[in-house]
């Protein structure tokens, strides 16, 4: 098979790092992809929300599959280009349409799903601009901390929980005053829920799933998770206590119920779903959906997974995902980010990165990174994630703290706690 992963960080290097070692696979490519994903797969220059360019690297390579990791080709429909042109007939897209994208797409969408299926999470009541004073209204008729989300994709960014109700009364008024632009025009006031976060993934058809490895990230530029929200800074796959008690009430309680609600909706969902689980006291609450992989969780879940990504995603493309299995290693992986002095506020690209050829028991993904005559250098937040594994989680986290340690470049930033919470 001929492959293509769109995307460009670090989540598409591991996607291609896995995917390059199925015997499966012909021809692999990665579009734009970065220097982590030339040594493996053949760079194309396409930008992932250009369907045309994309659909002529499918007549050119001759692609049978195309694995989308960003959001937000899925959210502009790019499922729905590949099913309306003829020429793509014979390509499988793997991501939902537009419809089931709106799980991620529109904060709105994804709870009233929730509410149709009884699939559990925090209380909601959204509001459009119109209805400002209402929202200011409800606002004071509930107790902090206040949890205010803008509807649409905000990069990341829609999300702000307050504690102090005249700041949260304020924030409501500039999220629907366009403070994210149209992401803002509806915002979902939430309950605030206590407890620890998970992510789980799985494979989905719209009818059956795959479960793949869970993982935790982590959020905060800072350590002990303080400071400012990040992409991510880290992550670690298993989480000891997200036990065979909690898998199951994650199962049956979340995912079956998801994938029985997109099947009697009728909604056309082949592709990853990314879910964002509180573990409030032992039971878990839906956070978010994506659909998509994680980015840094991917970074520890792909060499986590024993099982052929790419003949899963075969199974997938070929309606026969129900008779297929996943094995995971029982290793346990831990991811740091190596991020660019200053992120996730100013900082400064274009510094040579040294010491890469020199780790040898780590995985290094690279997430922000450009080559220029033969020189790697830091383009963007987050550079790089580097990856221990490892039978015993503590030593997957030495073997990643070990192998950053000889990785330089300018004004280089990484929590020094990741995992230690949960080891
Ligand atoms: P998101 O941008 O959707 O990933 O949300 C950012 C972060 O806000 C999440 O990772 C959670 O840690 C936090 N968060 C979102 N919704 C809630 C909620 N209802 N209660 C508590 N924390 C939340
Ligand atoms: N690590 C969180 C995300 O990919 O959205």
């Amino acid at each position: 098979m001929n492959v293509l992963v769109l995307g460009s960080g670090g989540r598409e290097h591991a996607l291609v790092w896995k995917i390059s070692q199925s015997p499966l696979v012909n021809k692999l490519y990665c579009g734009p992809g970065n220097p982590g994903t030339a040594s493996l797969a053949h760079n194309l220059e396409i930008d992932p929300c250009n369907f045309e360019a994309v659909k002529q690297a499918v007549m050119d390579y001759a692609l049978s599959m195309v694995v989308v990791g960003p959001e937000e080709p899925l959210v502009r429909g790019i499922a729905d280009y590949f099913s309306s042109e003829e020429a793509l007939k014979d390509c499988f897209l793997v991501g939902p349409g537009a419809r089931g994208a709106q799980l991620e797409g529109s904060k709105d969408f994804a709870k009233a799903f929730m509410r149709r299926h009884g699939i559990p999470t925090a209380g909601y009541a959204s509001f459009t601009q119109e209805q400002t004073a209402e929202a200011v209204d409800y606002l004071t008729r509930h107790k902090p901390p206040y949890v205010l989300k803008a509807d649409g994709l905000a990069a990341g960014k829609g999300v702000v929980i307050l504690s102090d109700l005249q700041e949260a009364k304020e924030e409501i008024r500039a999220i629907l005053g366009g403070k994210f632009g149209d992401a803002g025009n509806t915002v979902v006031i939430e309950e605030f829920l206590e407890g620890i976060e998970l992510s789980f993934f799985f494979i989905t058809d719209g009818t059956s799933y795959q479960i793949l490895p869970h993982a935790k990230d982590y959020k905060r530029i800072g350590v002990g998770d303080t400071g400012l929200n990040t992409g991510g800074m880290g992550a670690v796959s298993p989480v000891p206590f997200a036990d065979e008690a909690f898998m199951k009430k994650v199962e049956e309680r979340i995912i079956g119920p998801t994938v029985a609600g997109l099947a009697s909706e009728e909604i056309d969902y082949k592709g990853f779903v990314f879910v964002g689980i509180m573990n409030c006291g032992g039971d878990p609450y839906v956070i978010e959906y994506n659909v998509r992989m994680g980015d840094p969780e991917t970074e520890v879940v792909m060499p986590r997974l024993r099982s052929d990504l790419l003949e899963l995603l075969d199974a997938l493309a070929k309606g026969k995902l129900v008779d297929a299995s996943v094995e995971a290693s029982p290793k346990g992986a831990v991811s740091v980010m190596l991020v660019s002095g200053g992120y996730p506020q100013e900082y400064a690209q274009g510094y040579p990165v040294t010491g890469l050829d020199q780790v040898a028991d780590a995985l290094v993904f690279h997430a922000g990174t450009r080559e220029e005559e033969g020189v790697i250098r830091t383009k963007g937040g987050r550079v790089l994630a580097v990856t221990g594994l490892h039978a015993d989680l503590r030593e997957a986290r030495s073997q990643a703290y070990r192998a950053l340690s000889g990785i330089r470049f300018k004004d280089v930033y990484y929590r020094t706690d990741i995992g230690l919470d949960v080891i």
